[in-house]
C-alpha cells in the first residue's frame, strides 16, 4: 500500500498571494520526487465548482450566514470524497489554496458565526482530518485588498467586504497558527513576490526535510 500523502493548505485574506505561489510550490515538492495534486476552495470537484459560483456570485447578496456556512461545507465534503481522500490514499500531496481555517476565518471571524458550531461541522465533514501544514500568507487587508482589486475583474461577494471584516479574518488567522505552531508557519506576505516565494518554499523544504528525516 502507497504511503498516505501529506495535506498541505495555503491560507490568508484576500491578495495574500495565496494562489500565485501554488504553483512554485508544486513544483518545489515535484522535484523532490513527490507526486502532488494541486487544488483550491471552495471548489475543487465539479460540484464544488458549482457551489463555488452560487457563493462568490454578487447577484447572492441575501444569502444568510449559516447558508453560506452549509455550503461551504458541503463544498468541502463533495471535494475531500472525490479529490482529496482519493489523492491522499494514492500517496500523493495535496496543495489546497483555502480549507477550513477560511471557514473559521471569513464565517467565523468575519461574518461573527460561533467557531464551536464551526468545530461540529468539521468534525461532522472531515472526521479526524486536518491539514499536516498550513502556511499562512499574511498582510494587512489594506495591502492585499489593493493588490486584490488591481487584478481583479468582477469584483465577487467576499472581496466586496469591508476593511473591519478582513482584519478579523486576519486576527482569526493568526490566533490559530500562534495555537498551534507545530501545524502552522506564518509568512510575511508584505514581502516582493520573489522574497515569498523563497520563504515559503524554505518553510515546505524544511517540512519535508523533517518527515524524511523521520522516515
Ligand atoms: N508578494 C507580492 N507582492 C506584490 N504583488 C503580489 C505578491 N503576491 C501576489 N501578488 C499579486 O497580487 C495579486 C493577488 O495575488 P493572488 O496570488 O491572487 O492572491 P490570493 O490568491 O491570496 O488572493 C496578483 O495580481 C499577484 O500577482
Ligand atoms: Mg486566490
Amino acid at each position: 500500500m502507497a504511503k498516505r500523502g501529506r495535506f498541505i493548505t495555503l491560507e490568508g485574506i484576500e491578495g495574500a498571494g495565496k494562489s500565485t505561489q501554488i504553483a512554485p510550490l508544486a513544483e518545489l515538492l515535484r522535484a523532490r520526487g513527490l507526486e502532488v495534486l494541486t487544488t483550491r476552495e471552495p471548489g475543487g470537484s465539479p460540484l464544488a465548482e458549482r457551489l463555488r459560483a452560487l457563493l462568490l456570485d454578487p447577484d447572492n447578496q441575501g444569502m444568510s450566514e449559516t447558508t453560506e456556512l452549509l455550503l461551504m461545507f458541503a463544498a468541502r465534503s463533495d471535494h475531500l470524497e472525490r479529490r482529496i481522500l482519493p489523492a491522499l490514499k494514492a500517496g500523493h500531496w495535496v496543495l489546497c489554496d483555502r480549507f477550513t481555517d477560511s471557514t473559521y476565518a471569513y464565517q467565523g471571524g468575519g461574518r461573527g458565526i460561533d467557531p464551536v458550531r464551526i468545530g461540529l461541522l468539521e468534525t461532522l465533514v472531515q472526521g479526524e482530518l486536518r491539514p499536516d501544514l498550513t502556511l499562512v500568507f499574511d498582510l494587512p487587508p489594506e495591502l492585499g485588498l489593493g493588490r486584490a482589486k488591481s487584478c481583479a475583474g468582477r469584483v465577487d461577494r467576499f472581496e466586496s467586504e469591508t476593511q473591519r471584516f478582513f482584519e478579523a479574518a486576519r486576527a482569526v488567522y493568526l490566533e490559530r497558527a500562534g495555537a498551534n505552531p507545530e501545524r502552522y508557519r506564518v509568512i510575511d506576505a508584505t514581502a516582493p513576490l520573489e522574497t515569498v516565494t523563497q520563504a515559503v518554499g524554505a518553510e515546505l523544504n524544511a517540512f519535508v526535510d523533517l518527515l524524511e528525516s523521520r522516515s
